[in-house]
């Protein structure tokens, strides 16, 4: 039986990670300019981090985690990045070594969703977290960059929802207003959320269930009861984004799936149709409480992440990469043994090049130069050996000639138009056996 990959999880191959580097690039752009580093975590953590962070009653959390056990520990491939950024801020008490951090990562994530078009069981984010500072500036300045980013790569038909899940006990209340709302309409709803009725009303509204749609349509609005600085909060958010120029949807059910919010919430959705449900584009929020409840100090922050797979699905086809700068096709044995040093030397100018090691024929490697659409190919054969020269095709111009083989680096290098020594010298020669390399 021929093996594939696993169900919701894609290979990536070297044409369509062209248009991931761009996209990376772009956002690391961007996020740089805002003072963002970036911080690299483990895949794996304890269960329960993402249990107690992201909530008991999630569906991250019910349905779709990678847990398992191994020598007695309780382990999650990470569903989402902020859990495992707010611990790693913790053990490493950052928060006494500066008032402000800003954190960004870039990673693959698991969560065994049903597959569909945008949404996988490994996908990749990009994210940000911003800790030490209560908004609401760094909310909208967040907001904003999340818009740069996206623009950056052409998607500029985009909906910024806002909505603020208020402070404190606040929850408490919203969640009772909730019950009585659905609490008439039970029969009605899914079974995942009558359950929820119980437990987490605030999930149903994010239920993605048909059956739980025109209930959740007529639901309260959390704005209503807001505390008065939870709200002075959001209005002075509004304030800024108008200040910036950003159009927005005030979205009073807006609750996003994980159960670490407070105040602040957003999400940047595409309006192109192209994905469907799965339009958010990225998400995110504030997590006041989460550095505290893990055994850090009072902490406020502000996150977000975007879906890789979705914001490239809308991105333009990628241009192919550009062919070698020079092919190098030896006949022979003693040839190949030149070129493989010929090479090298290319190389360190900063010239891009690829060696024809397969013994094939001259008419053979010359085809595959032009079919990689190589600038220039260099032949070597017996008879330019034995005489100390080099044939150098360009392959554009269709003329060729023949250099000196002693200086052929710094000749085909003139010819490119490349200045000499490009590249810093290569490293030092090291003791092949190392096995650390
Ligand atoms: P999230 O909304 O669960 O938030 O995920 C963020 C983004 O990841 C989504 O908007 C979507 O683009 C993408 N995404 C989520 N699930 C999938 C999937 N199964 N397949 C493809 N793409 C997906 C978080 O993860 C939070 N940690 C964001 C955050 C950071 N909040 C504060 N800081």
């Amino acid at each position: 039986m021929q093996l594939r990959a696993v169900r919701g999880m894609k290979d990536i191959l070297p044409e369509q990670v062209r248009l991931w580097h761009r996209l990376e690039r772009a956002f690391c752009d961007v996020v740089r300019l805002y003072g963002y580093e970036e911080v690299r975590t483990p895949l794996l953590e304890a269960t329960q981090l993402f249990v107690r962070q992201i909530g008991e009653d999630t569906d991250v959390v019910e349905k779709e985690m990678y847990s398992f056990e191994r020598h007695g520990d309780a382990l999650t491939v990470r569903p989402e990045g902020t859990a495992g950024a707010a611990r790693a801020y913790v053990q490493h008490s950052v928060y006494a070594r500066e008032p402000v951090t800003r954190w960004y990562y870039l990673g693959p994530m698991f969560r065994a969703e049903r597959p569909a078009k945008g949404r996988y069981r490994q996908f990749f984010q990009a994210g940000c977290e911003h800790l030490g500072d209560p908004g609401p500036l760094a909310d909208a300045e967040m907001i904003h960059m999340t818009a740069q980013i996206l623009a950056r790569v052409g998607i500029e038909d985009v909906a910024i929802h806002i909505n603020s899940l208020g402070s404190g006990d606040m929850r408490e209340r919203y969640r009772a207003a909730l019950r009585d709302h659905f609490t008439p309409l039970r029969a009605s709803l899914s079974a995942d959320s009558q359950r929820r009725l119980e437990t987490n009303p605030l999930r149903i509204l994010d239920s993605k269930a048909a059956a739980d749609r025109a209930a959740v349509a007529g639901a309260p609005s959390i704005l209503d009861l807001l505390e008065p600085a939870d709200a002075e909060h959001f209005a002075t958010l509004r304030r800024y984004l108008d200040r910036l120029g950003i159009d927005y949807v005030v979205d009073g059910r807006l609750v996003r799936g994980l159960d670490y919010y407070t105040r602040t919430l957003f999400e940047l959705k595409t309006r192109s149709g192209e994905l469907g449900s799965q339009d958010a584009l990225l998400g995110g929020g504030r997590y006041d409480g989460m550095v505290r409840s893990l055994g850090g100090p009072e902490v406020p922050a502000i996150g977000f992440a975007m879906g890789l797979e979705r914001i490239l699905s809308l991105m333009a086809e990628p241009e192919a990469m550009a062919g070698p700068d020079c092919y190098l096709a030896p006949l022979g044995e003693a040839a190949r043994a030149e070129l493989l040093s010929l090479g090298t030397e290319l190389r360190r100018r900063g010239i891009r090049c690829e060696v024809d090691g397969r013994g094939l024929s001259l008419r053979a490697m010359l085809r595959r130069a032009n079919a990689m659409d190589s600038r220039l190919c260099a032949l070597l054969g017996e008879d330019e050996l034995a005489q100390g020269v080099l044939t150098v095709k360009d392959l554009n111009a269709r003329q060729q000639d023949e250099i000196r083989l002693d200086d052929a680096a710094e000749r085909i290098a003139d010819r490119l138009g490349r200045p000499p020594a490009a590249m810093p010298s290569p490293l030092p020669a090291r003791n092949t056996d190392d096995p650390d390399g």
